[in-house]
């Protein structure tokens, strides 16, 4: 059967397209996986526990109450046969199989007392130990369970900031009640991804939130998700909902969330006298997707309607059928973007809560690295976006989901890419 000209041409495109993206990423990932390995000579972060005992300041902790997680994963199959065992290092090994190895996982070095309800929403964030200050404030804030990812880098210092990991913990009795503690020890900074997966992953609630630890949830959330059917109907379908985020225009008027409005009136009082703005307005990509003119005007949930690669919004989401974000992204910029974009082409809407906010809490910046990793991250994010619609693509025609709903998000995202719709449609037909 002869293939119109074209046709053939578009499909010749979209398979070097594909091609492309593949030997990028085999290079990066062989990139990065040489660079993991050189780092190490012992091949695996061993022996992760603190050697001081009740170092420094108040805290006095209890070494052998903590489990160091040699723990032993069991699959239970039919009575006649034997169980069969794995350790958990070689679980975990592969759970975040795309991260740079080696890295040590510590699930729940601390574990809150309480039983979670499985309908609340689990905070998950990541911290290293310059954040823990802010992070004991959201906890006192939000009153409800919180999954932190806390990354311990392995040089001289690491027994001394895991002490200061128990001194936060002990410092604050919220963090015995809410907060899940897991610990990333290795050499590697700034593997955001990876780390929102483990908080995620070890999270003990049915929604998770990911959010960036410097930012205040100014409402009562946990209150008005309960009373708001319609956010939990959208929430129960497994679609995203979002929460705008703010800032105020004197990094001063930022630093003590105590001052920050508490609803959403004050809040547009503030907007209005322009105290306050949204979130990175000098990057409006970033947020606008969340139609804030709109916010302003409605008490109900809206869909957001123009979505695009560069929109990072803080969401709640269904934990379990929810893409994870991908972990061959490291350092900043682009992360959290590409873990969005699968997720929207994914199948997901997002939804904007019409009374809930956040506040960024102002701190200063370390610019240089950023705009290294950004440059580098943004090339990555190209290749990213052309390889995720070439994967969910193929799998949706395969599934015969091509023609539903769940791929509208797909084809809007991805007929931007020149060929790809041509390809597409010849696939679909074939
Ligand atoms: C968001 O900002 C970008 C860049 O300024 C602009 O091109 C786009 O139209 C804006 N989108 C919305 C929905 O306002």
């Amino acid at each position: 059967m002869g293939i119109p000209q074209p046709i053939a041409k578009l499909l010749r495109f979209g398979v070097l397209a594909y091609l492309t993206g593949s030997v990028l990423y085999t290079v990066h990932y062989g990139f990065t996986s040489f660079v993991s390995s050189s780092s190490s000579s012992s091949g695996t972060v061993q022996d992760i526990r603190p050697r001081m005992v009740s170092e420094p300041s108040q805290a006095i902790f209890e070494v052998d109450s903590i489990v160091y997680s040699d723990q032993i994963v069991e699959w239970k199959t039919s009575e006649k046969h034997p169980d069969h065992k794995v350790d958990e290092d070689v679980v975990i090994h592969k759970v975040f199989a795309n991260a740079m190895q080696p890295s040590k996982v510590l699930p729940y070095y601390f574990k809150a007392a309480q039983d979670f309800d499985p309908e609340s929403v689990t905070i998950t964030t990541l911290i290293t130990f310059d954040r823990y200050p802010v992070f004991s404030k959201l906890v006192t804030n939000y009153q409800g369970p919180i999954s932190v990812s806390i990354h311990i880098n392995d040089d001289e210092d690491r027994d001394e900031n895991l002490a200061k990991l128990h001194d936060m913990y002990n410092s604050n009795p919220y963090m015995k009640e809410f907060v899940d503690v897991h610990v990333v020890v290795d050499k590697f900074n700034r593997q955001f991804n990876m780390w929102r997966n483990v908080a995620r992953f070890f999270a003990r609630s049915n929604y998770f939130m990911m959010l960036d630890v410097d930012f205040h949830i100014c409402t009562n959330l946990q209150q008005h998700l309960s009373l708001d059917p319609e956010a939990r109907r959208v929430m129960k379908e497994g679609k995203a909902v979002v929460l705008p985020a703010f800032e105020y225009v004197n990094q001063e008027d930022g630093e003590d969330s105590s001052t920050f409005p508490k609803d959403k009136e004050t809040l547009i009082k503030l907007v209005k006298e322009k105290k306050i703005t949204t979130f990175h307005d000098f990057f409006p990509k970033g947020h606008n997707g969340t139609n804030y003119e709109l916010w302003y005007q409605t008490d109900q949930v809206y869909k957001v309607t123009s979505y695009q690669h560069s929109y990072e919004p803080y969401i709640i989401l269904r934990k379990e059928g929810t893409p994870w974000c991908d972990e061959r992204f490291v350092g900043y910029g682009a992360n959290k973007a590409a873990c969005l974009f699968e997720i929207y082409i994914s199948g997901v809407d997002y939804y904007v809560l019409p009374k809930d906010f956040l506040i960024h809490q102002s701190h200063p910046y370390k610019e240089e690295t950023r705009k290294q990793e950004r440059k580098y991250n943004r090339k990555l994010y190209q290749n990213f976006q052309e390889e995720a619609c070439f994967r969910y693509s193929r799998s949706f025609v395969q599934a015969n989901q091509w023609d539903q709903p769940k791929s509208n998000n797909l084809k809007e995202q991805c007929n931007k890419i020149k060929g790809f719709k041509q390809a597409m449609n010849y696939f679909s037909q074939a």
